[in-house]
Protein backbone atom coordinates (compact mmCIF):
# COMPACT_ATOMS: atom_id res chain seq x y z
CA UNK A 1 0.00 0.00 0.00
CA UNK A 2 1.76 3.28 -1.01
CA UNK A 3 0.29 5.95 1.51
CA UNK A 4 0.17 9.81 1.17
CA UNK A 5 -1.53 12.28 3.20
CA UNK A 6 -0.70 16.30 3.07
CA UNK A 7 -1.38 18.61 6.39
CA UNK A 8 -1.92 21.90 6.10
CA UNK A 9 -0.19 23.92 8.75
CA UNK A 10 -2.55 26.58 9.38
CA UNK A 11 -2.19 26.15 13.60
CA UNK A 12 -1.19 24.17 16.08
CA UNK A 13 -2.79 20.52 16.71
CA UNK A 14 -5.65 20.47 19.35
CA UNK A 15 -6.96 17.21 21.15
CA UNK A 16 -9.46 16.65 18.08
CA UNK A 17 -7.02 16.63 15.48
CA UNK A 18 -5.05 14.33 17.20
CA UNK A 19 -7.77 11.48 18.00
CA UNK A 20 -9.57 12.25 14.61
CA UNK A 21 -6.71 12.27 12.21
CA UNK A 22 -3.55 12.83 13.73
CA UNK A 23 -2.85 9.38 15.26
CA UNK A 24 -5.20 7.65 12.82
CA UNK A 25 -2.69 8.54 9.85
CA UNK A 26 0.42 7.70 11.64
CA UNK A 27 -0.54 4.72 12.26
CA UNK A 28 -0.20 3.89 8.36
CA UNK A 29 3.52 4.68 8.56
CA UNK A 30 4.77 1.25 8.20
CA UNK A 31 3.16 0.56 5.37
CA UNK A 32 5.41 -0.58 1.98
CA UNK A 33 5.44 3.67 1.05
CA UNK A 34 4.46 6.39 3.63
CA UNK A 35 4.53 9.84 2.17
CA UNK A 36 3.54 12.76 4.94
CA UNK A 37 3.73 16.56 3.76
CA UNK A 38 3.25 19.89 4.62
CA UNK A 39 0.99 21.31 2.75
CA UNK A 40 2.59 24.74 2.62
CA UNK A 41 1.39 25.88 -0.59
CA UNK A 42 -2.00 25.25 0.09
CA UNK A 43 -1.78 26.92 2.80
CA UNK A 44 -0.33 29.98 1.01
CA UNK A 45 -4.26 30.05 -0.22
CA UNK A 46 -5.26 31.73 2.76
CA UNK A 47 -1.75 32.53 4.90
CA UNK A 48 -0.77 36.19 3.60
CA UNK A 49 2.64 36.50 6.03
CA UNK A 50 5.70 34.95 4.64
CA UNK A 51 7.32 34.56 8.46
CA UNK A 52 4.07 33.06 10.19
CA UNK A 53 3.99 30.46 6.82
CA UNK A 54 7.66 29.72 7.01
CA UNK A 55 7.47 29.26 11.52
CA UNK A 56 3.79 27.14 10.74
CA UNK A 57 5.72 25.13 8.49
CA UNK A 58 8.26 23.85 11.12
CA UNK A 59 5.97 23.53 13.55
CA UNK A 60 3.51 21.48 12.05
CA UNK A 61 6.79 18.98 10.88
CA UNK A 62 7.57 19.30 14.82
CA UNK A 63 4.28 17.93 16.20
CA UNK A 64 4.06 15.39 13.46
CA UNK A 65 7.43 14.27 14.90
CA UNK A 66 6.95 14.18 18.21
CA UNK A 67 3.84 12.66 18.28
CA UNK A 68 5.42 9.59 16.64
CA UNK A 69 6.03 9.98 13.17
CA UNK A 70 9.02 8.00 12.39
CA UNK A 71 11.02 10.11 9.67
CA UNK A 72 12.99 6.48 8.96
CA UNK A 73 9.66 4.81 8.42
CA UNK A 74 7.76 7.67 6.84
CA UNK A 75 8.73 10.50 4.31
CA UNK A 76 8.10 13.63 5.66
CA UNK A 77 8.96 16.77 3.89
CA UNK A 78 7.61 20.00 2.91
CA UNK A 79 5.53 20.33 0.05
CA UNK A 80 7.54 23.36 -2.02
CA UNK A 81 10.29 21.47 -1.37
CA UNK A 82 9.28 19.45 -4.42
CA UNK A 83 9.02 21.52 -7.19
CA UNK A 84 7.73 18.42 -9.60
CA UNK A 85 4.48 19.54 -7.94
CA UNK A 86 3.74 22.69 -9.70
CA UNK A 87 4.51 21.61 -12.84
CA UNK A 88 2.29 18.66 -12.38
CA UNK A 89 -0.39 20.94 -11.56
CA UNK A 90 -0.22 22.89 -14.73
CA UNK A 91 0.01 19.77 -16.83
CA UNK A 92 -3.24 18.56 -14.94
CA UNK A 93 -4.99 21.56 -15.10
CA UNK A 94 -4.52 22.05 -18.57
CA UNK A 95 -7.15 19.06 -18.94
CA UNK A 96 -9.51 19.63 -15.70
CA UNK A 97 -12.86 21.19 -16.35
CA UNK A 98 -14.09 24.48 -14.70
CA UNK A 99 -17.42 22.24 -13.42
CA UNK A 100 -15.21 19.36 -11.85
CA UNK A 101 -13.82 22.31 -9.73
CA UNK A 102 -16.79 24.78 -9.67
CA UNK A 103 -19.17 21.67 -7.62
CA UNK A 104 -15.73 21.85 -4.76
CA UNK A 105 -18.12 22.62 -1.70
CA UNK A 106 -14.70 23.54 0.07
CA UNK A 107 -14.09 26.19 -2.12
CA UNK A 108 -18.03 27.64 -2.02
CA UNK A 109 -17.56 27.48 2.25
CA UNK A 110 -14.45 28.97 2.05
CA UNK A 111 -15.60 31.96 0.04
CA UNK A 112 -19.21 31.72 2.20
CA UNK A 113 -16.77 32.46 5.05
CA UNK A 114 -15.00 35.71 3.51
CA UNK A 115 -12.31 34.31 2.34
CA UNK A 116 -10.75 36.65 -0.84
CA UNK A 117 -11.67 34.64 -4.17
CA UNK A 118 -8.37 34.07 -5.29
CA UNK A 119 -7.89 31.55 -8.54
CA UNK A 120 -5.82 29.44 -5.78
CA UNK A 121 -8.45 28.30 -3.68
CA UNK A 122 -10.30 27.41 -6.92
CA UNK A 123 -7.85 25.40 -8.25
CA UNK A 124 -6.47 23.82 -4.74
CA UNK A 125 -8.62 20.50 -5.58
CA UNK A 126 -5.71 20.62 -8.71
CA UNK A 127 -2.54 21.44 -6.71
CA UNK A 128 -3.88 18.61 -4.18
CA UNK A 129 -4.01 15.98 -7.36
CA UNK A 130 -0.42 16.93 -8.26
CA UNK A 131 0.31 16.00 -4.51
CA UNK A 132 -1.14 12.72 -4.38
CA UNK A 133 -0.54 11.62 -7.99
CA UNK A 134 3.35 13.02 -8.10
CA UNK A 135 3.96 9.53 -6.01
CA UNK A 136 2.11 7.00 -7.56
CA UNK A 137 0.05 6.69 -4.06
CA UNK A 138 -2.85 4.25 -3.67
CA UNK A 139 -4.20 5.04 -0.39
CA UNK A 140 -5.04 8.73 0.83
CA UNK A 141 -6.01 8.89 4.59
CA UNK A 142 -8.10 12.06 4.97
CA UNK A 143 -11.45 13.73 7.11
CA UNK A 144 -14.88 13.22 5.28
CA UNK A 145 -14.29 16.73 4.37
CA UNK A 146 -11.64 15.39 2.19
CA UNK A 147 -12.76 13.22 0.37
CA UNK A 148 -14.67 15.18 -2.48
CA UNK A 149 -11.24 16.23 -3.45
CA UNK A 150 -9.85 12.56 -3.81
CA UNK A 151 -12.93 12.20 -6.15
CA UNK A 152 -11.85 15.13 -7.94
CA UNK A 153 -8.07 13.59 -8.34
CA UNK A 154 -9.40 10.30 -9.79
CA UNK A 155 -11.63 12.41 -12.13
CA UNK A 156 -8.79 14.03 -13.00
CA UNK A 157 -6.13 11.23 -13.63
CA UNK A 158 -8.79 9.09 -15.62
CA UNK A 159 -9.09 12.40 -18.04
CA UNK A 160 -5.38 13.08 -17.80
CA UNK A 161 -5.09 8.71 -18.77
CA UNK A 162 -7.41 8.49 -21.29
CA UNK A 163 -6.08 11.18 -23.53
CA UNK A 164 -2.18 10.33 -23.05
CA UNK A 165 -2.17 6.62 -22.10
CA UNK A 166 -1.81 5.00 -17.99
CA UNK A 167 0.53 7.43 -16.81
CA UNK A 168 -1.36 8.01 -13.45
CA UNK A 169 -2.38 5.50 -10.61
CA UNK A 170 -5.97 6.23 -9.10
CA UNK A 171 -5.94 6.93 -5.37
CA UNK A 172 -8.53 5.55 -2.90
CA UNK A 173 -9.84 7.80 -0.20
CA UNK A 174 -9.52 6.27 3.26
CA UNK A 175 -11.80 8.28 5.47
CA UNK A 176 -10.54 8.75 8.85
CA UNK A 177 -13.10 7.29 11.46
CA UNK A 178 -13.99 11.08 13.06
CA UNK A 179 -17.31 9.04 14.47
CA UNK A 180 -16.24 9.43 17.91
CA UNK A 181 -16.28 12.98 17.91
CA UNK A 182 -13.43 14.94 20.76
CA UNK A 183 -15.78 17.17 22.34
CA UNK A 184 -14.48 20.97 23.18
CA UNK A 185 -14.40 22.63 26.42
CA UNK A 186 -18.12 23.96 25.79
CA UNK A 187 -19.53 20.36 24.90
CA UNK A 188 -19.54 21.04 21.68
CA UNK A 189 -17.22 19.67 18.63
CA UNK A 190 -13.54 20.50 19.04
CA UNK A 191 -12.72 23.05 16.89
CA UNK A 192 -10.41 25.57 16.22
CA UNK A 193 -13.12 27.95 14.96
CA UNK A 194 -15.44 27.49 18.16
CA UNK A 195 -12.69 28.59 20.21
CA UNK A 196 -13.27 25.34 22.57
CA UNK A 197 -9.88 23.61 21.72
CA UNK A 198 -7.49 22.29 23.80
CA UNK A 199 -4.00 22.11 22.11
CA UNK A 200 -1.65 19.17 22.51
CA UNK A 201 1.63 21.22 23.22
CA UNK A 202 0.05 23.96 25.08
CA UNK A 203 1.71 24.66 28.70
CA UNK A 204 0.88 22.44 31.34
CA UNK A 205 -1.00 25.01 33.48
CA UNK A 206 -3.17 27.17 31.18
CA UNK A 207 -3.63 23.79 29.76
CA UNK A 208 -5.09 22.57 33.27
CA UNK A 209 -6.90 25.79 33.74
CA UNK A 210 -8.79 25.03 30.90
CA UNK A 211 -9.77 21.77 31.59
CA UNK A 212 -11.23 22.81 34.91
CA UNK A 213 -13.47 25.54 33.04
CA UNK A 214 -15.14 22.92 31.26
CA UNK A 215 -18.50 23.02 31.37
CA UNK A 216 -20.89 20.71 33.30
CA UNK A 217 -24.61 20.51 34.09
CA UNK A 218 -25.86 21.27 37.21
CA UNK A 219 -27.60 18.46 38.15
CA UNK A 220 -27.14 17.81 41.89
CA UNK A 221 -24.16 15.64 43.00
CA UNK A 222 -26.11 12.88 44.44
CA UNK A 223 -28.03 12.27 41.29
CA UNK A 224 -26.37 9.14 39.47
CA UNK A 225 -25.55 9.99 35.74
CA UNK A 226 -24.59 8.46 32.49
CA UNK A 227 -21.05 7.95 31.54
CA UNK A 228 -21.59 7.71 27.94
CA UNK A 229 -23.28 11.15 27.34
CA UNK A 230 -21.33 13.22 29.43
CA UNK A 231 -18.50 14.80 27.26
CA UNK A 232 -16.30 15.16 30.58
CA UNK A 233 -16.59 11.71 30.97
CA UNK A 234 -16.11 11.41 26.81
CA UNK A 235 -12.84 13.19 27.18
CA UNK A 236 -11.27 11.26 30.25
CA UNK A 237 -12.14 8.50 28.25
CA UNK A 238 -9.41 9.09 25.23
CA UNK A 239 -6.58 9.08 27.54
CA UNK A 240 -7.68 6.44 30.28
CA UNK A 241 -6.76 2.70 30.40
CA UNK A 242 -9.64 0.41 30.57
CA UNK A 243 -9.42 0.43 34.43
CA UNK A 244 -9.47 3.87 35.53
CA UNK A 245 -12.35 4.15 32.79
CA UNK A 246 -14.46 1.69 34.10
CA UNK A 247 -13.76 2.88 37.61
CA UNK A 248 -15.07 6.26 36.35
CA UNK A 249 -18.26 4.63 34.75
CA UNK A 250 -19.10 2.81 38.09
CA UNK A 251 -18.60 6.53 39.76
CA UNK A 252 -20.89 7.71 37.65
CA UNK A 253 -23.61 5.77 37.95
CA UNK A 254 -23.38 5.47 41.50
CA UNK A 255 -23.77 9.50 41.85
CA UNK A 256 -22.02 11.28 44.71
CA UNK A 257 -19.22 12.70 43.03
CA UNK A 258 -18.54 16.30 41.75
CA UNK A 259 -17.44 17.43 38.24
CA UNK A 260 -14.07 19.18 39.85
CA UNK A 261 -12.66 15.72 41.14
CA UNK A 262 -13.33 14.62 37.07
CA UNK A 263 -11.65 17.41 35.81
CA UNK A 264 -8.53 16.81 37.62
CA UNK A 265 -8.60 13.40 37.00
CA UNK A 266 -8.73 14.18 33.47
CA UNK A 267 -6.21 16.74 33.54
CA UNK A 268 -3.72 14.01 34.87
CA UNK A 269 -4.21 11.73 32.37
CA UNK A 270 -4.22 14.23 29.72
CA UNK A 271 -0.64 15.46 31.02
CA UNK A 272 0.40 12.19 31.15
CA UNK A 273 -0.19 10.91 27.81
CA UNK A 274 0.89 13.37 25.74
CA UNK A 275 4.38 13.97 28.61
CA UNK A 276 6.98 11.83 26.07
CA UNK A 277 5.77 13.90 22.99
CA UNK A 278 5.68 17.13 24.90
CA UNK A 279 8.89 16.10 26.19
CA UNK A 280 10.45 14.89 22.18
CA UNK A 281 8.68 18.00 20.78
CA UNK A 282 11.28 20.77 23.20
CA UNK A 283 14.06 18.11 22.27
CA UNK A 284 12.96 18.82 18.78
CA UNK A 285 12.89 22.58 19.15
CA UNK A 286 16.36 23.00 20.84
CA UNK A 287 17.89 20.91 17.61
CA UNK A 288 16.23 22.84 14.70
CA UNK A 289 19.33 21.57 12.22
CA UNK A 290 18.37 18.10 13.17
CA UNK A 291 14.53 18.96 12.46
CA UNK A 292 15.74 20.76 8.76
CA UNK A 293 17.84 17.54 8.15
CA UNK A 294 14.98 15.51 8.56
CA UNK A 295 12.96 17.29 6.03
CA UNK A 296 15.58 17.98 3.67
CA UNK A 297 16.08 13.71 4.17
CA UNK A 298 12.03 13.61 3.47
CA UNK A 299 12.09 16.29 0.55
CA UNK A 300 14.90 14.34 -1.51
CA UNK A 301 13.21 10.92 -1.32
CA UNK A 302 9.75 12.95 -2.52
CA UNK A 303 11.69 14.60 -5.40
CA UNK A 304 13.07 11.39 -6.84
CA UNK A 305 9.67 9.53 -6.65
CA UNK A 306 8.19 12.77 -8.05
CA UNK A 307 10.60 13.73 -10.86
CA UNK A 308 9.78 9.63 -12.26
CA UNK A 309 6.20 10.66 -12.21
CA UNK A 310 6.17 14.08 -13.84
CA UNK A 311 8.83 12.77 -16.29
CA UNK A 312 6.47 9.80 -17.59
CA UNK A 313 3.59 12.84 -17.76
CA UNK A 314 5.74 14.89 -19.74
CA UNK A 315 6.68 12.28 -21.82
CA UNK A 316 2.79 11.16 -22.59
CA UNK A 317 1.70 14.66 -23.35
CA UNK A 318 4.85 15.66 -25.05
CA UNK A 319 6.46 18.35 -22.84
P1 LIG B 1 -10.83 22.43 13.03
O1 LIG B 1 -12.31 22.11 13.09
O2 LIG B 1 -10.28 22.65 14.37
O3 LIG B 1 -10.52 23.54 12.04
P2 LIG B 1 -9.78 20.75 10.98
O4 LIG B 1 -10.99 20.94 10.15
O5 LIG B 1 -8.51 21.45 10.59
O6 LIG B 1 -10.14 21.14 12.50
O7 LIG B 1 -9.53 19.20 11.17
C1 LIG B 1 -8.41 18.51 10.75
C2 LIG B 1 -8.69 17.04 10.99
O8 LIG B 1 -8.95 16.78 12.39
C3 LIG B 1 -9.92 16.54 10.23
O9 LIG B 1 -9.57 15.32 9.60
C4 LIG B 1 -10.98 16.31 11.28
O10 LIG B 1 -11.76 15.20 10.97
C5 LIG B 1 -10.18 16.10 12.55
N1 LIG B 1 -10.91 16.71 13.67
C6 LIG B 1 -10.97 18.04 13.96
N2 LIG B 1 -11.71 18.26 15.06
C7 LIG B 1 -12.16 17.06 15.48
C8 LIG B 1 -12.96 16.63 16.58
N3 LIG B 1 -13.46 17.49 17.45
N4 LIG B 1 -13.20 15.30 16.72
C9 LIG B 1 -12.69 14.41 15.84
N5 LIG B 1 -11.91 14.76 14.79
C10 LIG B 1 -11.64 16.05 14.59
N1 LIG C 1 -6.46 19.69 1.52
C1 LIG C 1 -6.00 18.95 2.67
C2 LIG C 1 -6.63 19.55 3.93
O1 LIG C 1 -6.98 20.71 3.95
C3 LIG C 1 -4.49 18.97 2.78
C4 LIG C 1 -3.87 18.31 1.59
C5 LIG C 1 -3.17 18.92 0.59
C6 LIG C 1 -3.89 16.93 1.29
N2 LIG C 1 -2.74 18.01 -0.32
C7 LIG C 1 -3.17 16.78 0.07
C8 LIG C 1 -4.46 15.82 1.91
C9 LIG C 1 -3.02 15.53 -0.51
C10 LIG C 1 -4.32 14.59 1.31
C11 LIG C 1 -3.59 14.44 0.10
O2 LIG C 1 -6.73 18.85 4.93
Amino acid sequence: MKVLSGIQPTGRPHWGNYFGAIQQYIALQNEEQSFYFIANLHALTTIRDGEKLRQNSLDTAMDLLALGLDPDQATLFIQSDVPEISELCWLLMSGTPMGLLERCVSYKDKIGKGLPVVTGLFTYPVLQAADILAYDSDVVPVGSDQVQHIEVCRDIAQAFNHNFGEVFTLPKPKVLDSSAKVPGTDGEKMSKSYGNFIEIFEDVKPMKKKIMRIATDSRPMEDAKDPETDHLYQLFSLFADEEAKSEMASMYRAGGFGYGDVKKALAEVAVSYFAEAREKRAELESDMDKVHQILGDGAARARAKAGEVVKRAKDACGV
